[in-house]
């Protein structure tokens, strides 16, 4: 599914102006594509219903939470049908997109600093040795280093571009600068808080475009300001998904280090390397060389 122009500026209204769009009835998703992903709940709904199956995943939670009987599954609401889909396909960009956009940059990451490879497959290949050679969940959170390329991949290319709140009371905020005014954030205002900018503003992160995992390190991560780092949002409505995003990326480097040494080609973009969109748009080429250990 692609994402047009009309698409992108919807997508900021909804955001802006949530109401206005209900009342337009306008929708943010093509025909096409809600009637695609709708489609495919309802084949999933049939399927529980005609095999009289019940898995313990999100279709199933949802069906309880609307009290929907397993015996009343072919006269299930639009409505209901609707509000599924929509949470079904919210779990799907959370989890998914961000998942796989953090692999590919860290990917890139590592081709580039061939010596951040190095460490990470020893201290890889030292700590499965202390799991009886096992990739397990253990072993992954036992990998220090691997925790601190990850974050650092996270704190230059963040997946996500901004978290979005809006204003319980009204909130001051001071500047700097003796001669600039307060600036007033009225209550209900909404409010956009872009990660990247945090992320690269050198009074939280020295150096800021350069990639180094060690700012993570135990010796230093007591300098890492609160809520200066903050890919997976912060607060209440941070990430569900946190621990399983973090989990999936660290297994699969795991995987990918343990079995292949990974290049840069002819092709890798180096140019500009902490520019996440330069890096995006020349694509991310990487050679998979067979470790023959
Ligand atoms: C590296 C991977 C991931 C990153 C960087 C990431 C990042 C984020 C961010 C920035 C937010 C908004 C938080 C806020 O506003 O404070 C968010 C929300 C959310 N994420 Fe993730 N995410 C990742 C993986 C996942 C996965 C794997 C899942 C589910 C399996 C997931 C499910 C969610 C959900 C459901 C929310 C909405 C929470 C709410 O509104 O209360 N995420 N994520």
């Amino acid at each position: 599914m692609s994402i047009s122009m009309m698409g992108g500026v919807k997508h900021i209204l909804a955001k802006l102006f949530p109401r206005l769009l209900k009342i337009m009835g306008a929708k943010v998703y093509s025909k096409e594509a809600r009637e695609f992903f709708i489609t495919i709940i309802k084949q999933s709904i049939k399927m529980r219903y005609e095999h009289e199956f019940s898995g313990p995943d999100v279709i199933n939670t949802l069906l309880q939470l609307y009290n929907v009987e397993k015996t009343r599954l072919d006269i299930i609401s639009e409505r209901i049908v609707e509000d599924i889909t929509a949470q079904a396909l919210l779990l799907y960009y959370t989890g998914y997109e961000t998942t796989t956009f953090t692999l590919s940059m860290l990917v890139y990451e590592i081709i580039l600093n061939g010596g951040i490879q190095t460490k990470l497959y020893e201290e890889i290949v030292g700590t499965l040795k202390r799991f009886n050679g096992t990739v397990s969940y253990d072993a992954i959170m036992a990998m220090e280093y691997l925790d601190n390329v990850v974050k650092e991949t996270l704190r230059l290319h963040t997946p996500t571009s901004l978290l979005d709140r809006r204003a319980m009371s009204d909130y001051e905020i001071e500047s700097e600068d003796p001669n600039e005014k307060t600036l007033l954030v009225k209550k209900g205002t909404p409010v956009w808080i872009l990660q990247k900018a945090i992320h690269l503003d050198p009074n939280n992160f020295p150096n800021p475009e350069k990639f180094d995992p060690d700012r993570f390190s135990y010796g230093n991560k007591q300098n890492i300001k609160n809520y200066s780092h903050i890919p997976f949002g912060s607060g209440p409505r941070s990430c569900l998904g946190y621990r399983h995003g973090m989990t999936v990326v660290k297994l699969v480097i795991t995987e990918l280090l343990l079995n292949y040494e990974l290049l840069p080609t002819n092709n890798t973009y180096v140019e500009n390397s902490s520019k996440t969109y330069n890096v995006i748009n020349h694509g991310i080429w990487v050679e998979l060389s067979p470790r023959r250990e």
